[in-house]
Parts: structure tokens; C-alpha cells; sequence
């Protein structure tokens, strides 16, 4: 059955004070990415009619983050009800069910958002003015409370600081999220007013004036795990566990082994491919997608790289952004590659840093290699030709290609290119002096005080 045709509005203009953060709350990441961005990709799956996002004055990095939906901006921060208000221009004319969410509650399930659609009027088959999505939070919180009539209809919500010790006791909270009709919601935030401990306009206001009007409110209870908002760096630590374990799961379903899972952190967009095995620590950061069979040893970091079939990384190795690593090929302990291409088979054991360069099929990169690619201006590329050879301790100063199946010796600095099958050798000759080590031991002997 497709789904209802629905709007949904993103308040994200709070400045989210008790993050004691410069950066917008909904800027800060989870799995690598603005949580504002997991909110609008769950939003997405609902295929909404019209999505737009409240920010506040100033908010650039919030619009880039959200483009290219379109932003409101709530002029002064005079709470929840003044920030949907911002967002009639967007919605006007719109009928069926508005779902208003809060950028710092980015965990809400496709499935949780499309019944509190379902829930409304405006909805496939009618429905409430105002659907609230609650739910039961453990432990000590400042969430809003669902008051309910004798019948068990929400009469309104009543915040943690106005509510009295008898309010406090009930079980049932506000999640944030909301399904509210656009036929009734503007003329409903009109009516708010400001009588409340922090003398702000309050979104969750807007129940008591519906059922004080005779229009029906509802309640669709979900999962804590879902619903939790995000106003402190503990609760966003805790948020992050929740996407983690989500995204763990995901990865093993899809045929990864992770051998520790816990101690795996995967980015929103990670892709692990079949018969991938990930040992313990490892973090993966956006952009990074793991070829079937692939192995990922412990304590590796991997950013914006590509790992095909079959490939062996780490431990200990460093992929940034750009670093493509081919089929079959490895890269061991303490190998940084970026921007960087390895071809098939090619081989980077030890001690390296490979930046800007491509690296042909079974190429051997010698222990402590390094591609010098900048000279503190121009970032420049190293080429070294299918199955070249490059021994241990060798300075590739580029602008430098090095040609197919050639031999640099290990020690060496190479500034000019090598032809493909050269030997390039720069090295200062070496001296042997016979006997030498012998005669120093003795002069020194000698020289030493008699205990
Ligand atoms: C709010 C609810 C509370 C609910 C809780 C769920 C109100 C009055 N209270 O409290 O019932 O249990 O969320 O997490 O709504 N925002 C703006 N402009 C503003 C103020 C806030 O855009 O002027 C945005 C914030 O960016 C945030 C969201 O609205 O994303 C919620 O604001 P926040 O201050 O976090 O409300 P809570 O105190 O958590
Ligand atoms: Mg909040």
C-alpha cells in the first residue's frame, strides 16, 4: 500500500546549550554524519511531499547540511511552538498529516513515523488532529508527560519543570514527534501562548488546545531506543551506542564477520562485502566500502577508501581518503595510504606513507618507503610501474615515476625517473676498513682507568 502523502517539518533552530558546544546540536555526528542527516534519511523513505527544516539566524552549516531541502528561519529562539510557526511558508496549503520532528530526536524508525501519519487525520481513513508518538523512558529524564482523561485520551502534555510531583509520577512521555493535520496545525500554533516556566512558546501546548476544542488527539507509543532526544555530549555517547550496535547487526547480517563486534565502529555508509572478516578495533569512518573476502586487521583506521576482494589490511594500517587498494593486495603495520591507488596483488608490509601515487599490479613497496609529495606548496604524484620493485628506505621525491618490473635499491633517494626494468641505486659507496673494529676495541680498552 503506498503511503500516505505527508509533510514533514524539522525544528533544528535550538542552540542546544547544554552541549556547551560552538557547533549547532544537530550538527554534531553519529556514525560520521550531522544527525539532522539520519532524520532526513528515515523522513526520505516515506517519500514526503514537502520537507522543510527550521533553522536559526546564522545556521550555514545546518542549510548545507540539509540542502537541498529547503530551510525556514526562526528569527529569535522563542521555543518549540514559535520554531513550527517558522514553517508555514513551506507548508501552506497543506492538508494531510504534518509530521513535525526535532533535529536532536534523529533515531525515530521509518516505521514510527509512518504510523503516527497513519494515526492522523488527513491519513488514509481519518484519524486525530494530533497524534503524539510516546513512549516509557527509564530512569530519571526531563521529558514532557502525556496527561491522559478517565476515558485515556491525551488531554495534554505537561513539561518536566511545570509539571506537578503527581505529573511526574506518569510513565508515558513525549518523544518530540508529532503527526499533527495541516489543516489544523497553524491555526492551532496561533493559539499558543507563553504561561510556563520558561515563558516559551511550546509545540506541545498544541494538545490541550485541541482536545480543549473538541478535535481528537492520539498517542502512538515506540521504543526508547528510538525516541531518545539528544541534549547532552552523555546522551548523544549514548545515541551513538544505539546507531552502532544497529549498524554492527546490519554488517553481520549482510555476511561481514566482525570477530569483536563491540569494538568495531562503522560509519552510516560503510560497506562490508560478503565473507569480510573485521578483527577487533577497527574504525571505519565515512566512505568506506570492503570487497568480498577482504580482511581487516585490528587497529586499523579507514576513511573515503575502497578495499577490493580479497585485499589484507593492517593491522595497524591507516587508509585515508582516496587510498583504493586493489584485489589480493596489502597493506601491513604502519602503512598510510592516501590518495593513492594500489593495484592488483601490490604489496605495502611495513612502515610506509604512500600519498598521491598509483602503485601497479604486484608492485613491492619496500619497508619504510615514503612518496614525498609535498614541498610545503604543490601536493605531487608518484607513479611506480606494474611489478616494480622498491627497497626498504627509499625517498620517491615527486614528481617521480618509477617504470614497470624496475629496481630502486633499498636506501635510496630518487628524485628522476626510472626507466621500466632499471636498476636505480643512489647510495654513497661503502668503505670496509680490515681489522679496524678490533684495534678501536683495544685503544679504547687501554684508555680506560684500571678499577
Ligand atoms: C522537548 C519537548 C518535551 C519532549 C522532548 C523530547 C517542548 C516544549 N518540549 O523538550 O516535551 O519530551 O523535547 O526530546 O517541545 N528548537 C527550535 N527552536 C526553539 C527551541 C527548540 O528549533 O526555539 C528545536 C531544537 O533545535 C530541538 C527541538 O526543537 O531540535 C527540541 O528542543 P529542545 O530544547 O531540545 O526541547 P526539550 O527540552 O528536549
Ligand atoms: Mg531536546
Amino acid at each position: 500500500m503506498p503511503d500516505t502523502p505527508v509533510a514533514a517539518l524539522i525544528l533544528a533552530a535550538g542552540l542546544g546549550t547544554r552541549m556547551k558546544s560552538t557547533h549547532p546540536k544537530v550538527m554534531h555526528p553519529l556514525a560520521g554524519r550531522p544527525m539532522v542527516a539520519h532524520l532526513l534519511e528515515t523522513v526520505a523513505a516515506l517519500t514526503p511531499e514537502r520537507v522543510a527544516v527550521v533553522v536559526g539566524p546564522g545556521m550555514d552549516a545546518v542549510a548545507a547540511a540539509v540542502a537541498p531541502h529547503p530551510v525556514c528561519v526562526q528569527a529569535e529562539r522563542l521555543g518549540t511552538g514559535d520554531a513550527a510557526k517558522a514553517g508555514r511558508g513551506e507548508l501552506d496549503g497543506f492538508a494531510g498529516p504534518v509530521l513535525v520532528l526535532y533535529g536532536d530526536t534523529p533515531l525515530v524508525s521509518a516505521a514510527t513515523m509512518r504510523a503516527a501519519a497513519g494515526a492522523c487525520a488527513g491519513g488514509a481513513g481519518g484519524g486525530a488532529a494530533v497524534v503524539v508518538v510516546g513512549f516509557r523512558p527509564a530512569g530519571d529524564h526531563e521529558y514532557g508527560r502525556l496527561v491522559t482523561d478517565d476515558a485515556g485520551a491525551l488531554t495534554r502534555i505537561v513539561e518536566a519543570k511545570d509539571a506537578t510531583p503527581a505529573q511526574l509520577e506518569i510513565g508515558l512521555c513525549n518523544s518530540g514527534l508529532m503527526a499533527i493535520s495541516g489543516e489544523h496545525l497553524f491555526a492551532l500554533l496561533d493559539q499558543i501562548g507563553t504561561g510556563n516556566a520558561k515563558g516559551e512558546y511550546y509545540l506541545t501546548d498544541i494538545v490541550a488546545l485541541a482536545y480543549g476544542q473538541g478535535l481528537k488527539t492520539a498517542v502512538v507509543e515506540a521504543e526508547e531506543t528510538e525516541l531518545m532526544g539528544i541534549n547532552s555530549r552523555a546522551e548523544l555517547a549514548v545515541a551513538e551506542a544505539v546507531v552502532q550496535t544497529e549498524l554492527r547487526a546490519r554488517a553481520m547480517a549482510g555476511g561481514a564477520t566482525l570477530i569483536d563486534p563491540t569494538s568495531v565502529w562503522l560509519a552510516h555508509d560503510t560497506v562490508l562485502g560478503q565473507d569480510v572478516t573485521v578483527h577487533p578495533n577497527v574504525v571505519f569512518g565515512p566512505g568506506v566500502t570492503i570487497g568480498d573476502e577482504a580482511e581487516i586487521k585490528s587497529f586499523s583506521h579507514l576513511e573515503g577508501a575502497t578495499v577490493a576482494a580479497g585485499a589484507v589490511i593492517g593491522p595497524y594500517a591507516r587508509l585515508r581518503p582516496g587510498a583504493d587498494i586493489g584485489v589480493g593486495a596489502r597493506v601491513g603495520n604502519f602503512v598510510e595510504v592516501k590518495n593513492a591507488t594500489l593495484g592488483e596483488g601490490a604489496k605495502a608490509n611495513h612502515l610506509s606513507y604512500i600519498g598521491d601515487a598509483t602503485v601497479g599490479a604486484g608492485a613491492n613497496i619496500g619497508a619504510g618507503t615514503i612518496t614525498c609529495n609535498y614541498d610545503g606548496f604543490d601536493k605531487h604524484r608518484t607513479k611506480i610501474g606494474v611489478n616494480a620493485f622498491i627497497g626498504s628506505n627509499t625517498a620517491l621525491v615527486a614528481p617521480v615515476t618509477i617504470g614497470d618490473g624496475a629496481i630502486v635499491a633499498a636506501g635510496s633517494t630518487i628524485g628522476r625517473d626510472v626507466a621500466a626494468d632499471a636498476l636505480a641505486i643512489e647510495r654513497a659507496p661503502q668503505e670496509e676498513k680490515p681489522g679496524w673494529a678490533t684495534s678501536f676495541r683495544q685503544q679504547r680498552q687501554a684508555a680506560k682507568p684500571k678499577k
